[in-house]
């Protein structure tokens, strides 16, 4: 049975565990071993995810298969009744079960009770597997961006969903 609840600062660890299980392999044929190092140490090692819940309101949510985390997916307000998907993984042993949907579903929940109207994410251009999955969930392609990271660029969709 799958459940999922809002994560605490105390459940961290938990996250950078499932960050650590399923990032890295995601991104290891699509961006280089230098920008998954410098992005993974930016944004799911202890404190920047701790700024993200603490300081910038990403709300957390963890799915469970019975007491087993296996996913996680992150979310906040950043228009007037626009929010974003920040982050959304589940580990490579459990992909293709219906846990990526069952997040998705249990975000859009908790930000139309917050009065939202549209989901939107960015999604790397080269992340066929994930942009497959989003299509499937009837995200559209919004606009395409080319952002500066460090050395680096992250090119994305943004997708939005309008709820
Ligand atoms: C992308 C991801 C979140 C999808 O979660 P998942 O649990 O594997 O996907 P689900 O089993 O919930 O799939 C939901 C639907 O999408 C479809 N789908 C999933 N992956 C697909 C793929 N690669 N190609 C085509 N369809 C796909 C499923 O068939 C399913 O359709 P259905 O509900 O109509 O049967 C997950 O695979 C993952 O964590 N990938 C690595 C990390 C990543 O890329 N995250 C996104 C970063 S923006």
């Amino acid at each position: 049975m799958l459940t999922y609840k809002k994560a605490s600062l105390n459940d961290i660890p938990i996250i950078m565990d499932l960050a650590e299980r399923s990032w890295k392999v995601t991104y290891k044929d699509i961006i280089s071993a230098e920008q998954i190092e410098y992005m993974f140490n930016n944004s799911y090692s202890y404190d920047p995810l701790k700024n993200q819940m603490a300081e910038q309101g990403h709300t957390f949510l963890i799915a469970y298969e019975e007491e087993n985390p296996v996913g996680f997916a992150s979310f906040s307000l950043i228009g007037k009744t626009t929010f974003k998907l920040h982050k959304l993984y589940v580990v490579p042993e459990t992909q293709g079960k219906g846990i990526g949907r069952y997040l998705v579903e249990a975000v859009i929940r908790e930000v139309k009770r917050l009065g939202a109207s549209i989901l939107e994410l960015n999604v790397n251009r080269y992340n066929a597997k994930a942009k497959a999955f989003y299509d499937r969930i009837g995200f559209e392609v919004y606009k395409e961006v080319d952002i500066p990271l460090g050395d680096f660029f992250l090119n994305d969709y943004i997708l939005r969903k309008k709820l």
